[in-house]
């Protein structure tokens, strides 16, 4: 590529950094095609000296325009643009804007190389495994086979089996939901459940509304249905109330999709006065609103709350939750307990997608219920679930460099850490920490738009102190050598 195909002009007394100058004027090059596929871009090193800005805000900008699917780098050849423009006919149904597409993509790429043997991951959902109830699960299956023979390996109703839908009944009872029995419906997992309500309250090229950063299972469901997906930014309360108020007058969203306790990514717990205006807001402009409650029992610390259901007087809340996260995530048995004016429609979606949730699994998970095994592990994560999380704190303190900014979870499974802003991104710190074998997850990953450049999640939840304590150290390590690489010191970065 000559110089002079790339036009560049840095404003320095604008608030946006200048890396993210640098990136949206190159992707707007790219997208007009005045940067055409195969082009290539000068090295950082003298794209740096030309513009006279340091290496790393080069680095930083080509790193994210390569997760974003602009770029690539060939070793030793140099970074070319690799976007093609990719049309839509302009009635086809709306769709996430590519770029989104293609950086959400190239993440997910990169995060595939986690799964390598004998890393440290920290990038899972799971809960803690060595504490799966295995030996109670073979127990119960024995049981309900001796007990039940073929029925339980018939197709179930498709609203669930009848014992495991009243002992989900009472217990939603317990934390204030007023509930009756054909408001609950068993579902594969909460997964299952978003996809469900999706299904039925939106149509594509309808808006869901949810907090940016927010679970990546739902931006996944959102792209499958076509829907598109609006992000709104959250405070250490969570989802701002003012920022949903302002766009839902213009955006019509058919769908506010939250997580009050324990968010993921973040691990924000949504206190009582924003669940109240949140109801509140959904109430006046009569938009439903999903919250998904998987982490709710994962409190170690502070009072328990109640879920937006039990606060809502006009049958706007839907809740989910699921047996997955707190007891075994590979028997697929969750619920939703919505209401009169979403029930048939949610069970007839529901029949159509599987007909019926395996009704021995449903079955066992009931048994496991009744003998306690849940209250049980409860208890063993919260004890456990603290320890890591006070081990996870002291590890980021000692290894993660200063700039860096994270809160103390009151449960749930995740450190949400934001790395330095004028350092390396976290793909980039993603890949120089795999070569010292330990994996986070990325946080633009969690974004519907833009976002996270800077930020990893870590599940603490799934490792022993020691471990933790090793992998934030090599996190750290890999983060000061690429920051020293890359000319941190000299970009006034603290090592
Ligand atoms: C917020 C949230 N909702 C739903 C799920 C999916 O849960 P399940 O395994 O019950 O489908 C996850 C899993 O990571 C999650 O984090």
């Amino acid at each position: 590529m000559s110089k002079d195909s790339l036009s560049v002009e840095l404003q320095r007394d604008s608030e946006t950094p200048l890396y993210r100058q640098l990136i949206a004027q190159i992707r707007e090059q790219i997208e007009s095609g005045a940067l055409p596929a195969g082009s290539r871009l000068p090295p950082s090193r003298a794209l740096a000296g030309r513009l006279g800005i340091s290496r790393i805000s080069v680095v930083n900008a080509y790193s994210e325009l390569r997760a974003a699917g602009y770029l690539s780098a060939r070793a030793g050849r140099g970074t070319f643009v690799v976007r093609k423009r990719d049309a839509a006919p302009a009635d086809a149904p709306p769709r996430p804007p590519p770029a989104d597409r293609q950086r959400a993509a190239s993440i997910r790429d990169m995060m595939r190389l986690a799964r390598k043997p004998g890393v440290i991951d920290f990038s899972s959902g799971s809960p803690p495994s060595e504490f799966f109830p295995v030996r109670y699960l073979q127990d119960a299956l024995n049981q309900v086979i001796d007990r039940d023979g073929a029925a339980a390996l018939s197709y179930e109703a498709a609203e669930g089996y009848l014992p495991l839908r009243s002992a989900v009944r009472d217990y939603v009872r317990a934390i204030g939901i007023q509930c009756r029995l054909g408001d609950v419906l068993i579902t594969g997992g909460a997964q299952q459940a978003i996809d469900l309500v999706l299904q039925s309250l939106l149509s594509p090229g309808d808006t869901l509304v949810t907090a940016d950063p927010t679970y990546l299972g739902v931006i996944d469901i959102a792209q499958a249905r076509r829907v598109h997906i609006h992000g709104i930014p959250i405070d250490q309360d969570g989802i701002r109330i003012d920022a949903l108020d302002a766009i839902i007058g213009d955006l019509r969203p058919r769908l506010i999709y939250v997580m009050p306790s324990y968010q993921n990514p973040t691990g924000h717990l949504m206190p009582m006065h924003r669940r109240r205006q949140l109801v509140r807001l959904a109430a006046r402009h009569g938009v439903p609103v999903l919250e998904d409650e998987v982490y709710r029992e994962f409190r170690f610390e502070g009072d328990e709350l109640p879920p937006l259901k039990a606060l809502d007087d006009s049958g706007v809340v839907i809740h989910t939750n699921a047996f997955t996260k707190v007891l075994l995530p590979g028997i697929r048995i969750g619920y939703l307990i919505a209401g009169d004016a979403y029930n048939e429609r949610l069970s007839r979606v529901k029949q159509a997608a599987d007909i019926s949730t395996s009704g021995l699994h449903q079955r066992a998970i009931h048994l496991l219920l009744e003998r306690g095994v849940l209250a049980q592990q409860l208890e063993r994560n919260r004890i456990e679930l603290r320890r890591r999380r006070v081990a996870a704190l002291a590890a980021a303190q000692r290894y993660f460099p200063l700039g860096s900014k994270w809160f103390s979870p009151q449960g749930g499974l995740y450190l949400w850490v934001e790395l330095p802003e004028r350092g390396p991104s976290a793909a980039e710190t993603f890949i120089a920490a795999l070569q010292r074998d330990v994996a986070f997850a990325i946080g633009g990953l969690f974004y519907s738009g833009d976002g996270g450049s800077h930020a990893m999640r870590l599940n603490f939840g799934i490792h022993r102190p020691a471990a933790i304590d090793e992998g934030f150290a090599r996190i750290g390590a890999a983060w000061r050598a690429l920051a020293a690489d890359i000319g941190g010191v000299e970009a006034g970065l603290v090592l």
